[in-house]
């Protein structure tokens, strides 16, 4: 199978990752069918694409009406059932929420469905390809694709291969993701959260055990760290990724990686009540009149931006040593996949070795983490040499 036959594709969940990269395919020309488990979710989601459509196309003169219509009615189909979902389809994307239980039963249905030459792609934020395609018949033609919110903005998309990914099923994946005007970053062994979010886990049980120890208010946080460049603050940041997912994640992590990434009590706790952040109304910040205004005035110093990037660098080395992909990999990641100026080899170009070492040291201390302890590329003062290796400035400390 090559690109070009790919004429339609569906789209499983039509929830808030859903229904953007129902969005992405939908710009890119193909047809879509979006399938949620009832018409209530189908109909929540065909809305939020209209919605979305017109606040960030229609507005801006980027489509029209008459374009938005012929989108909407002739590109755009749903369904419920999942044999009316799967019957014609090319690929499918599945955007389902983050528990294995329910991706298996997914990707279990759609292998019943849809035609033999049909690649089945997962949108999971960390969970193991190799697992989810072990459902079906064809584990050769399943395939990670892990879009980043908003999947219309975020430019990064991991192409990940299972054990049994075929070349074949990887290329056609990549080269879908370059017609959607992606950047595909190939991850060609299938661990934990791939790349960027396996990056972010570290600085979620940071940003948890802040909570939880109340070393500072979310607030102090996030103006330092809008201050510091980045354009969301990190809790505003979980609150728009959902804190349900963030949960799911630490979870997952902390059962195959490390008991340090279960998710902070303080998540916890919101993620109970049913406060999951921008698509509830409530999550760390309220969100009923829209994106927390973050004053920047109450930037703390009781951490420092060092601090929440240590981590990030400590997490990439780590990905590094375990031979998941290469320092470059990990800077386009998070540069493409999480907005930042700087990917975290880019940022240990600029911080002397030593005082990382030292905040590690202190972190994992203080919050009593091991996950936080420096790795052994940095204990034993090995990271100038990765990072000349890998082609960046030594620091020479
Ligand atoms: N769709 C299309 N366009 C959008 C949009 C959307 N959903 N949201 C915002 N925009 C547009 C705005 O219209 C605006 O366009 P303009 O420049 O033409 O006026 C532009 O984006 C900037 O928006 P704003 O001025 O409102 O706000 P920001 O400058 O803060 O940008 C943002 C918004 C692009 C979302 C930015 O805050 C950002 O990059 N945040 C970080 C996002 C991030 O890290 N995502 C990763 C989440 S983790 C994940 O998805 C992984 C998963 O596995 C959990």
């Amino acid at each position: 199978m090559r690109v070009d036959d790919i004429k339609k594709i569906a789209v499983l969940g039509a929830g808030a990752m859903g229904h953007g990269i129902a969005m992405v395919a939908l710009l890119a020309g193909y047809n879509v069918v979006l399938r949620d488990i009832n018409q209530e979710f189908v109909d929540k989601g065909v809305k939020a694409i209209r919605d979305d459509f017109e606040k960030f196309y229609v507005a801006k003169g980027e489509l029209t009406e008459e374009e938005l219509d012929k989108i909407m009615n002739e590109q755009l189909t749903t369904a419920v059932d999942m044999k009316d979902a799967a019957s014609d389809i090319d690929f499918a994307i599945e955007a389902v929420p983050e528990i294995m239980k329910i991706k298996k039963e997914v990707f279990a249905d759609l292998d019943k469905y849809a035609p033999k030459h049909a690649i089945l792609a997962s949108n999971t934020s960390n969970m193991s390809i190799t697992e989810i395609a072990k459902a079906t018949k064809r584990e050769e033609k399943v395939v990670g694709t892990h879009f980043f919110n908003p999947p219309t903005i975020m430019r990064l998309v991991e192409v990940i291969k299972g054990e049994k990914t075929i070349e074949e099923t990887m290329q056609v994946a990549v080269d879908l993701m370059k017609i959607f005007g992606k950047i595909p970053v190939r991850v060609e062994k299938d661990s934990p959260g791939f790349i960027a979010n396996r990056v972010i886990a570290s600085t979620i049980a940071l940003l948890g055990a802040i909570l939880d120890q109340k070393v500072a208010m979310p607030e102090e946080i996030d103006a330092m760290m809008k201050k510091f460049g980045q354009p969301m603050g990190p809790y505003e940041l979980l609150d728009y990724v959902g804190l349900d997912v963030v949960y799911d994640g630490g979870i997952y992590f902390s059962k195959i990686l490390y008991p340090d990434y279960a998710p902070a009590k303080a998540f916890e706790t919101l993620v109970k009540d049913g406060h999951l952040g921008m698509k509830t109304g409530k999550g760390v910040y309220d969100w009923s009149r829209g994106r927390p205004k973050i004053d920047l005035s109450k930037s703390t110093d009781k951490l420092d931006p060092i601090d929440l990037m240590s981590v990030e660098i400590n997490e990439g080395i780590k990905l590094v040593e375990e031979g998941v992909c290469t320092p470059k990999d990990v800077d386009i990641a998070m540069k493409y996949g999480y907005s930042r100026a700087k990917g975290p080899f880019e940022m240990a170009e600029d911080i002397p070795h030593d005082l990382l070492k030292d905040r590690l040291e202190k972190l994992a201390h203080k919050f009593n983490k091991k996950i936080f302890e420096p790795t052994e590329t940095i204990k034993d003062g090995r990271l100038g040499e990765l990072l000349k290796k890998a082609g960046y400035d030594e620091y020479a400390v």
